[in-house]
């Protein structure tokens, strides 16, 4: 027969036990959150600087030769029409220019091209027309 005191150890034994796995599970939890604070600031951070490249690249009168850049006609008082508010959920589309169905960049790339004359253009999938995306979609 089990003594009562065997018995009452026991029951202590399984309790501190219990109250272990609760406290590991807690930290655990508590490690993984912090993980996904990390994660949220890390991809805040990059698509913030992405924002900001944007602007900056945006006004970048460099892009091209002819002393323009993308805001000289896009936010042109005298040109309403040419506001791009909206514009990236246009896209892809059907361009007259090229005669067929271009993504948001290709026409970012021909815009270059012919209205910024520029002799070489940035290449597809450059950060920067990625962030001028970016920042067109936050107008
Ligand atoms: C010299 C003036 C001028 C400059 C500079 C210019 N654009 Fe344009 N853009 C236009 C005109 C005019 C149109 C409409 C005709 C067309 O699609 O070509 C247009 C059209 C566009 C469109 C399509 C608009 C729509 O409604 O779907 C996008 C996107 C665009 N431009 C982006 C840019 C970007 C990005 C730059 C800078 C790299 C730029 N543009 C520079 C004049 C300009």
């Amino acid at each position: 027969m089990i003594s009562t005191s065997r018995l009452v150890l026991a029951l202590v034994a399984a309790m501190c036990l219990a109250a272990g796995v609760r406290v590991l599970a807690q930290d655990h939890d508590h490690g993984a959150h912090e993980e996904d604070k990390e994660a949220a600031a890390k991809a805040k951070a990059a698509e913030d600087a992405a924002l900001e490249l944007g602007k900056k690249t945006w006004i970048d009168k460099t892009l091209g030769s002819n002393e323009r850049a993308c805001v000289t006609c896009h936010e042109n008082p005298k040109r309403p029409d040419l506001d791009l508010k909206g514009v990236t959920a246009k896209w892809p589309r059907f361009d007259e220019h090229a005669g067929r169905v271009l993504t948001i960049q290709e026409k970012f790339v021909q815009m270059q091209s012919r209205n910024l004359k520029a002799e070489k253009t940035l290449p597809l999938g450059d950060e920067r027309w990625t962030a001028i995306e970016m920042y067109l979609r936050s107008k």
